[in-house]
């Protein structure tokens, strides 16, 4: 068969699709457009979408993302071309300027910043992190770690690559929450490793509005998810490095990055904080726990003035968001384990609806990770699990 069948169909796709939402169904276009992709593909084996199919590309694929509940914003995603960069320098500075506008001070703006799609005889540019702010995961002498378990392989991989933490240099202790450099890599090149100015980095320390005590705890987190590890898939093209933001739904931090026993494992800590009985699981400590977590972790980011949402509200976006794409006659495809919070579940409307399944493209898709494969990994034999990690 045909090597290009498949991307020229997948262009083809997205140009009507392009056309039919703009209302521009009966203009002409359509088949010149695809004379020069074909015409591209035929040469490079590969084309050159113009910044209007890639800014359109990377909002379906967004509202394409089963697991996502809160693709209701899809069209304020604001998308940046950074195609034509090839050193891990400019990539690295790119990196940068997307946190700082994308954060914008807490008042968090969508985006995404494109870096080159894979083409023959190009080496692919690829990100190491899962996501471009995350916090290391120390493995201590005593087989606890230091920080997000998460992260501990990544961790382990950089301090063997000659990473030193910012910590160790400034002669303060390694902490709970140093953020991890970039690691970028172009090709088999050896890695780059990069340390993110402060100023890159908005966190925000966690208190509680009633109970000072959860303030003690000493937690943090970044204001800014920023998912760098996934391929977006669109038009017939795959960008390996396509890292996108937006802002936080509460419980992602406080039911999950916080309360996970394979996280920060912090619901025991915070029910004694709260003078909670946790000999018997009647008291519903864990439940308490959970609730007050939230809490703190919502009333701090808006202290803090970080854009933030709840899961009640994200949720009854989410239906408006289906009800707006039933009018336009697309149906709403959903991966319901992953719409559903992880507290509360079903006191919001997700829970009781019913949702089909089906991934189509544009999309972002998860793709082997870069470190895990890297030539010579030692870490290899380590990891129970091929893909990289999800990014829920
Ligand atoms: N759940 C991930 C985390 O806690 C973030 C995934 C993306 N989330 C988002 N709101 N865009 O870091």
């Amino acid at each position: 068969m045909d090597p290009l069948a498949a991307p020229l169909s997948e262009a083809r796709a997205l140009l009507e699709q392009l056309r039919q939402e703009r209302g521009l169904l009966d203009a002409p276009g359509v088949e010149a457009r695809l004379d020069e992709i074909r015409a591209e593909l035929a040469v490079a084996g590969t084309y050159r979408q113009t910044f209007d199919e890639l800014e359109f590309g990377a909002r379906i694929a967004w509202r394409n993302s089963v697991r996502c509940v809160g693709r209701s914003y899809w069209p304020t995603l604001e998308v940046v071309d950074a195609r034509d960069l090839r050193a891990p320098e400019e990539i690295f500075e790119a990196l940068v300027d997307h946190l700082v506008y994308s954060t914008n001070n807490g008042r968090i703006r969508p985006r995404i910043t494109v870096f080159a799609p894979r083409a023959p005889g190009r080496p692919d540019i690829r990100l190491w992190n899962d996501q471009l702010i995350r916090y290391a995961g120390y493995r201590q002498a005593d087989g606890s770690i230091l920080g997000d378990p998460q992260q501990a392989d990544l961790t382990g991989r950089l301090l063997r690559l000659g990473w030193i933490p910012p910590a160790d240099r400034g002669g303060v202790a390694r902490s709970r929450f140093d953020v991890l450099p970039l690691v970028i890599q172009i090709g088999a090149a050896p890695p780059r490793v990069f340390d993110l100015p402060p100023g890159a980095v908005l966190e925000v320390p966690i208190s509680h509005p009633d109970h000072a005590a959860i303030g003690y705890l000493g937690l943090r987190w970044h204001a800014l998810p920023a998912v760098a590890n996934m391929c977006l898939d669109s038009g017939g093209l795959l960008y390996p490095s396509a890292p996108f933001s937006g802002w936080y739904m509460g419980a992602e931090i406080a039911a999950r990055n916080f309360a996970d026993e394979g996280r920060y494992n912090q619901l025991p800590a915070v029910a004694d904080m709260l003078g909670l009985d946790r000999r018997r699981e009647e008291t519903l400590w864990r439940d308490r726990a959970l609730v007050e977590l939230n809490v703190a972790v919502l009333w701090s980011f808006q202290q803090a003035g970080v854009k933030m949402v709840d899961h009640h509200t994200v949720t009854r976006h989410f239906v408006g968001f289906e009800e707006r794409e039933e009018r336009k006659g697309r149906p709403t495809h959903a991966d319901w384990s992953w719409l559903i919070p992880p507290l509360s579940a079903s006191a919001t409307p997700v829970y009781h609806r019913h949702y089909e399944d089906l991934e189509i493209k544009p999309n972002y898709f998860y793709q082997e990770s870069a470190w895990r494969e890297a030539p010579g990994a030692p870490d290899y034999a380590e990891c129970p699990f091929r893909g990289s990690l999800p990014n829920r």
